[in-house]
């Protein structure tokens, strides 16, 4: 029932440093040239209120316990989706959004530990089950990642390079679970290449 939408809603995955954010924004400069009409958007801090948990999430500076991040994250997703992606999508448009569900799965499931059922029914709650149509995992060499990522780093960034690892391997593993909505792009190559890439699986899906 809830795949019934006038608009299309995909999201854009993977570890911090994947290049995912360049390809998104590039991906709406091309669909808004064809004259598709699109709506980028992010989390977590997609909708107002969110702004501040946004600013709690990546640069609160104690210790933050693993199911409060997961709850702030939620809490963020719920208003964001009832606010702002559902009445775009509703609306006809296609959503871009950089960064969803999968990502509280690879990071507080995969990267911190808690359980995936659990985290897979707080997605449900916290969406009202409303997932997106076609997601794009950017999956890149955790080396390459650490190097985009630089020096500068927000609190999640300033994870280890295990905790990177486990959420590069959630992510694989979304995308063994979920073959038709996920698919795959190798963000090792260029932005040229990946942006190629990236493209031809948004036309093959829109196409569809
Ligand atoms: P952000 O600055 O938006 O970085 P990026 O460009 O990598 O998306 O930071 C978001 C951070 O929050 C990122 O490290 C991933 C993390 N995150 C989670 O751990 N769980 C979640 O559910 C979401 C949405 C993000």
């Amino acid at each position: 029932m809830e795949n019934r939408k006038k608009g299309f809603f995909i999201t854009f995955e993977g570890a911090d440093g994947c290049g995912k954010t360049t390809q998104s924004e590039l991906i709406k400069k091309y669909l808004e040239d064809t004259g598709r009409k699109t709506l980028w958007t992010r989390e977590p801090g997609g909708a107002e209120l969110g702004k501040e948990l946004r600013k709690i999430l990546l640069h609160y500076d104690g210790y933050v316990a693993p199911e409060c991040e997961a709850f702030l994250f939620l809490a963020d997703r719920a208003q964001h989706v009832e606010t702002v992606i559902k009445p775009a999508v509703d609306s006809g448009m296609i959503v871009l959004c950089d960064r969803y569900t999968d990502s509280t799965v690879a990071y507080q499931g995969y990267g911190k530990g808690i359980d995936i059922t659990r985290i897979n029914y707080l997605n449900d709650l916290a969406t009202g089950k409303f997932y997106p149509d076609l997601t794009l995992v950017f999956d890149v060499d955790s080396e390459i990642a650490q190097k985009r990522v630089g020096a500068d780093k927000d609190r999640m960034e300033s994870e280890g390079s295990g905790f990177h690892q486990k959420v590069r391997y959630g992510y694989l593993r979304l995308a063994e679970e979920y073959p038709y909505r996920i698919k795959i792009i190798n963000a090792n190559n260029s932005i040229e290449q990946v942006f190629e890439d990236t493209k031809k699986a948004v036309e093959n899906f829109l196409a569809v």
